[in-house]
């Protein structure tokens, strides 16, 4: 009996061997046989490769000029004064004076802006006057401020207002602002 295990042995195992090779030495200039993998190994072109197909050779596009990511709201005021009226008189506050509004506006507020612009708003936060003084937000002058122009300023800065638009999300800025015709309302 042994000697006829031993042929077997012999024929099998350069088959073995031969289908080892196939399945291991790949050349990775065509497509190679496989074995049906339940499409565990995706077809498609991974999105870092490089892809002969689409433009510039690459699998992750740009996204096309002037897309919006989802739930981002462009702000298309350019910096210069002209720009801070016309948002002013083309951006109202979306959101409406309630308590927790207000709570969220004064809690931005405290953390963000009162080291300089003061707890009360008057333009004397303890880096005052190590930096130079904001103007007092009761003035009549800062009152007469439409709210778009408000944020404008906020948002794009002004001199030595630092633009908070990369710090302060959108919906906390015109919160703030709330916040902001509460203090100048304040002792009337
Ligand atoms: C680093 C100090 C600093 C911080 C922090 C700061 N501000 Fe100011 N802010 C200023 C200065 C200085 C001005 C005056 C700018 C100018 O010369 O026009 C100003 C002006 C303003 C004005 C215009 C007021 C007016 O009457 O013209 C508003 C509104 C304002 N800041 C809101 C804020 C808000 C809201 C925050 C917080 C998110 C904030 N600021 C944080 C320094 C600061």
């Amino acid at each position: 009996m042994k000697p006829r295990y031993s042929i077997v042995a012999w024929v099998l195992l350069p088959v073995v061997v031969l289908g080892i090779m196939t399945l291991f030495n790949r050349n990775l200039e065509k497509r190679n046989l496989e074995y049906p993998n339940q499409m565990a190994v995706s077809p498609a072109y991974r999105s870092q490769s490089e892809n002969p197909v689409l433009s510039k050779g690459l699998t992750g596009q740009q996204p096309v000029p002037g897309t919006i990511p989802r739930g981002f709201m462009p702000f298309n005021y350019g910096t210069s004064p002209e720009e801070a009226k016309r948002a002013g008189i083309e951006l109202s506050n979306p959101f409406e004076k309630n308590k927790e509004n207000l709570e969220r506006g004064k809690y931005v507020y405290t953390n963000s802006c009162a080291v300089c612009h003061g707890a009360s708003g008057g333009g004397d936060g303890p880096v005052i006057p190590k930096y130079p003084n904001p103007p007092d937000f009761k003035t009549e002058t800062s009152k007469a401020l439409a709210d778009g122009e408000l944020f404008h300023v906020i948002t794009r800065g002004r001199n030595n207002m630092p633009p908070a638009d990369s710090l302060i999300s959108a919906e906390d800025r015109w919160k703030v602002i709330l916040y902001i015709r509460q203090l100048q309302g304040e002792g009337q």
